[in-house]
């Protein structure tokens, strides 16, 4: 992703739990058009607003199978460049495993430990629809498997044993009777139920 398309973008506000089309499974992109391309821009105005390391489409209210990823903030992500994957699957697990404290833009003050597989291999379409695979681990194994989730209508708490779920089940009533604060632009479920 160039520079100039990661700046320009409209910051959108982003719906939380359990908003029903965070539940929704996304509709893969045929075709990459100029309003697939402004709302790419407006994912990564999103994210770096919130700010957040990675954001599905379906969280800012669109069922197409797009995420945006950019982990150069964190320490284990320094030179990593901005990515957008398009129509991603993760073609292989690994069986080693590791843990992981996630949080979610979607899911306002809610962290938890997920154990997810170490390593995947992944693969995606850019901005230009070129087809990429690639295998990767750490940090960005992470976030894509968080963001490739989001576009299958998944939470990170689903991956949750019993007892790590009735641990947070206050805090997810919380948010789903809107009563949380964000630093940035949301859509609280009630709202989004009515439109
Ligand atoms: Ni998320």
């Amino acid at each position: 992703m160039d520079s100039q398309t990661v700046k320009d973008g409209t910051i959108l506000p982003i719906r939380l739990y359990d908003d029903p089309i965070l539940r929704s499974k996304a509709t893969p992109v045929t075709e990459i058009d100029d309003q697939l391309i402004q709302l790419i821009r407006s994912m990564f105005a999103t994210l770096y607003n919130a700010p957040g390391i990675g954001l599905a489409a379906n969280q800012v209210g669109e069922t197409v199978a797009v995420t945006v990823i950019d982990i150069s903030d964190l320490e284990e992500g320094k030179g990593t460049k901005p990515m957008v994957l398009i129509n991603p699957v993760i073609e292989a697990f690994s069986e080693e495993t590791a843990e992981f404290e996630e949080g979610c833009l979607s899911l306002p003050d809610l962290r938890a430990t997920v154990v997810r597989p170490a390593e995947i291999q992944v693969r995606f379409y850019d901005e230009q629809m070129r087809e990429h695979r690639m295998t990767t681990g750490g940090l960005l194994a992470r976030v894509m498997q968080h963001e490739i989730d989001h576009l299958n209508g998944i939470y990170f708490f689903d991956h949750l044993s019993p007892v790590q779920r009735a641990r947070i089940f206050y805090q997810l009533r919380q948010i789903r009777k809107g009563l949380v604060k964000t630093e940035y632009p949301v859509v609280k479920p009630s709202k989004a139920y009515a439109s």
